[in-house]
Order: C-alpha cells, then structure tokens, then sequence
C-alpha cells in the first residue's frame, strides 16, 4: 500500500508521519519511507530553489512544477519495485508528500496533471487541514505576509482536490496527540483487517 500525508507547510506532516512510522512498525508491519523532494539530485535542487525570495512567484512555480515532476519520475521506480516484488504483500509505503502537492501548490491544474501522467497515484491520502496563520506562524524565514497569501490559496487548493479524490481529511489545529489518534483511527477502519484492534 502506498499512503500519503498531505498538507500545507507547518502542518505537523513530520511530526505525524513519526509518529505513524513508530506505530504501524511497533505493530509489525513493514514501513518504508518516502518523502518528497526526495534525496535525488533533481530534489535536492529544488530544495536549494525553494529558498529563493522569488520561489513564490508564477513562473518560479512553473519550473519548480516541472521539477517535482521529473524527481517524482525518479521516485516511480522504487515505488513500482516494491508493489512487484512479492516478498513486499504487507509493506506500506508511507509517504511525506506527493503527485497531489504539485496540484495544491503549482499551477495550472491541466498541466501539472499532463506533466505528472506518468506519476504512480496513493492508494490512500491523509490531509491535515489547518488554519493559516498557525501554520505560518510555525514556518521559519521567508515574508510572512507572502507566504500566508500563497498557503491560503494552496490550503484551498487541498480541500477541493479532498473533495473530488475522497483524502481523509484531519483537523491538525488540535494537539499533535489527538492528530496522531484521528489519523490511526482512519488507517485502522481503512486497512480492515490488516490492523484492526491495536488502536489505544
Ligand atoms: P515540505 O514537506 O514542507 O518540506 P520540509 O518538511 O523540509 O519543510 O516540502 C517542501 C516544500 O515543497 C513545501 O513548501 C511544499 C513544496 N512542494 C511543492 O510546492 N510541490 C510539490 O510537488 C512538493 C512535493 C512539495
């Protein structure tokens, strides 16, 4: 299974996605990580251009969407190996991020999905859905005031695509606790059998 945690920055993905790694490996099952950027040489720079004053910007965005589609292209492969390879029947693909950032945060929404075609799509998302001003108020650097705009509209970007492509969203305003519990409760009711009765 490849899961995906989704949501804008500073919405505790890092922190849950710990937590959720710690708990489904505890209960036995086999977790392999994957964020995006990845770690490839395409990731890595976009890393560095996103630190860029102008990141935000539209034409800045258009490279940065083109960017994230070829590191995707890079992950695909080690997606595909591990749904083929049939020692992998229980593994879960956790992921921090992916093909659905570029649709809440690049435009135009036609293109990046032509761009991303090739790009393998979660069998489940989890959206942490939170309020703006929190979430830049945890976010180091940059204009602030840019940023809130920019998230605002990335934020509203989510919970349509939420809508039409039925994510599990998660109210991430509360503590981290009760985040970590809501998001459990999803995977568990949603795995069935494969995890049922080691929620707390
Ligand atoms: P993020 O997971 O927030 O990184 P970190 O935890 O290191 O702060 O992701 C980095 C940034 O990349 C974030 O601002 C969202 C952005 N991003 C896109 O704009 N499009 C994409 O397709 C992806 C994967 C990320």
């Amino acid at each position: 299974m490849y899961i995906c945690l989704e949501g804008i920055d500073g919405a505790g993905k890092s922190t849950q996605i710990k937590l959720l790694e710690k708990w489904l490996t505890d209960n036995g099952l086999d977790v392999e990580m994957i964020v995006e950027p990845t770690s490839s040489p395409v990731g890595v720079l976009i890393r560095e251009m996103l630190q860029n004053p102008r990141a935000t910007e539209p034409d800045f965005q258009k490279t940065l969407g083109l960017l994230f589609a070829a590191d995707r292209m890079i992950l695909k492969d080690k997606i595909v190996e591990n749904e083929n390879n049939p020692n992998n029947s229980n593994k879960i693909m956790l992921s921090d991020r992916c093909f659905y950032s570029s649709l809440a945060y690049q435009s135009p929404f036609e293109w990046i999905i032509e761009i991303n075609k090739y790009a393998k799509r979660p069998d489940l998302v989890i959206l942490l859905d939170m309020d703006v001003k929190t979430a830049v108020s945890r976010c180091e650097g940059t204009d602030q005031f840019e940023k809130e705009s920019f998230l605002k509209k990335v934020k509203k970007n989510y919970l349509k695509l939420a809508e039409k492509e039925d994510f599990f969203v998660i109210n991430a305003n509360n503590g981290p606790k009760l985040v970590h519990h809501d998001i459990k409760r999803v995977l568990a009711s949603h795995l069935g059998i494969c995890i049922e009765g080691i929620i707390d």
